[in-house]
């Protein structure tokens, strides 16, 4: 492609360290979007003549449909989609294709096309955040009056029920896909047009090629235009958000499903065996989850260190901000998928989620407030006679709501039966009425929210 100066081939281990067909290969149907409405643009401006445009066009045309059947060429020495592409073009049309690289670099080429995948993940993403918050939200409607312990510290608090619990997942992964959302509107201008840093002589029109390509607008500065790459890293970072969300939930399942626990389990067919032991059954999608969110932050971090040192406009280096951005979007994917699947077929074990969601003293709360609503007792002392409270029946080795009233009376002389009423944990979820609380009630609403919103889109 650049013959003309060089009298030698490049040596084997530059073509090794250079090539990135491999990897950008993936960019070809956006490569042909770019180059079809360049090729337009070109033509509509009387750039190249109507005949060679449509020559081009026949060519691309050619170009799909090789690669939708899988004979495209795909070389090496041509180092990477942009180059494949247009060397297959001059093989099927010959002259005219040259002129199809008329006021367009690569450099331009290639953020348009990696802009218009990443808008395509992006999109995709947000599909399957949608999946996934339906997944949750039918369960979380199935599941919006069952007690199960709430926790801080991994130790007993208070109890809520599992609707209100898979809930809070719905609200984060709202908020991811809202991140996306974002992230694509602020991605949506078009670099093709600004060539290899400065812009172009010919007469082009790049607001007819980003509207063409489903852009906004053109983006307003060349250099920027093919140096910045912050709308993969924008896009990293929601990605790592996202998966972070999913990560967390994915230990919830774990350690859900250890036999410690016993609160759920996941069918025979999303889950495995051990080769040696005969009695185990892995939650090894969900540990995978766990860990894909630890390469997609990575790969914020390694595209982001790749970036930063970078003086205007392009270099190479730029090169490598592909490989992290498809695996970070393809381990997303599937930490998506895995966990609409297994969201969707989780079985709890709603009676020893209730049975623990009593224990551990956990309406030791209830009792606090009910000696301030009920006895006016300032909230610190409540504290203090609850936590007495609880020691005793440490002690005698019950729960508080089996604690003699004597018992409670000893601590504060005013202690009536009424207390006992708020000591059950069906009574605390049912008292938690305020906007966002766990009671059914609550959760039910928030539910139907979510239900108009999702509908809405
Ligand atoms: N393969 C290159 C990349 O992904 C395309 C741009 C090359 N531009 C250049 N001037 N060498 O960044």
């Amino acid at each position: 492609m650049w013959g003309g100066r060089f009298s030698a081939e490049p040596a084997e281990i530059m073509q090794a360290i250079n090539v990135s067909i491999g990897v950008d290969r993936r960019l070809w149907a956006q490569d042909l979007a770019g180059s079809r409405a360049h090729c337009r643009m070109l033509a509509a401006q009387g750039i190249v003549s109507a005949a060679d445009a449509a020559a081009i066009l026949g060519g691309l045309d050619a170009i799909e449909a090789e690669m939708r059947d899988g004979s495209f060429p795909f070389r090496d020495r041509f180092e990477d989609i942009h180059m494949n592409v247009e060397a297959r073009l001059a093989e099927l049309i010959g002259e005219p294709s040259g002129r199809l690289h008329t006021a367009r670099s690569r450099n331009d080429q290639v953020a348009v096309d990696f802009r218009l995948w990443v808008r395509g993940a992006c999109d995709r993403t947000v599909a399957q955040l949608e999946g996934l918050q339906r997944a949750l939200l039918a369960r979380a409607e199935q599941h919006a009056g069952d007690l199960m312990p709430g926790f801080t510290h991994l130790q007993t608090a208070q109890p809520v029920t599992l609707g209100h619990h898979l809930m809070a997942y719905v609200e984060m992964f709202g908020r991811d896909a809202g991140r996306f959302a974002d992230a694509r509107a602020r991605m949506n201008e078009s670099p093709l047009g600004a060539a290899a840093l400065a812009g172009s002589p010919f007469p082009i029109d790049r607001h007819m090629t980003a509207a063409e390509l489903g852009f906004d607008r053109p983006m307003a500065n060349s250099l920027d235009a093919v140096s910045d790459r912050d709308f993969a890293l924008e896009s990293l970072a929601a990605a790592s958000i996202c998966a972070g969300h999913l990560s967390r939930l994915a230990e919830e399942i774990v350690v859900w499903m250890t036999p410690m626990f016993g609160f759920a389990s996941l069918p025979d067919d999303l889950t495995t065996g051990s080769s040696i032991m005969p009695q185990k059954r892995n939650p090894d999608a969900a540990e995978l989850v766990r860990a894909k969110a630890g390469r997609i932050m990575g790969s914020l971090v390694a595209l982001s260190t790749v970036m930063k040192g970078l003086p205007l406009a392009y270099s190479k280096d730029m090169q490598e901000d592909k490989p992290p951005v498809f695996e970070a979007f393809d381990a997303l994917e599937l930490a998506l998928g895995a966990m609409t699947a297994m969201v969707a077929a989780l079985r709890p074990d709603t009676a020893r989620m209730a049975a623990a969601a009593g224990a551990g003293f956990s309406t030791a709360t209830d009792l606090a407030d009910w000696l301030v609503r009920e006895l006016n007792l300032p909230f610190r002392q409540a504290h203090h006679v609850t936590g007495a409270a609880v020691k005793r029946a440490e002690a005698l080795g019950v729960d508080l709501a089996q604690l003699p009233l004597e018992e409670l009376q000893a601590l504060h002389s005013g202690v009536t039966e009424a207390v006992y009423k708020v000591l059950t944990p069906e009574a605390s979820v049912a008292s938690r009425t305020s906007f966002g609380g766990t009671a059914p009630e609550q959760v039910r609403a928030r539910i139907a929210d979510w239900k108009g919103r999702l509908a809405e889109g």
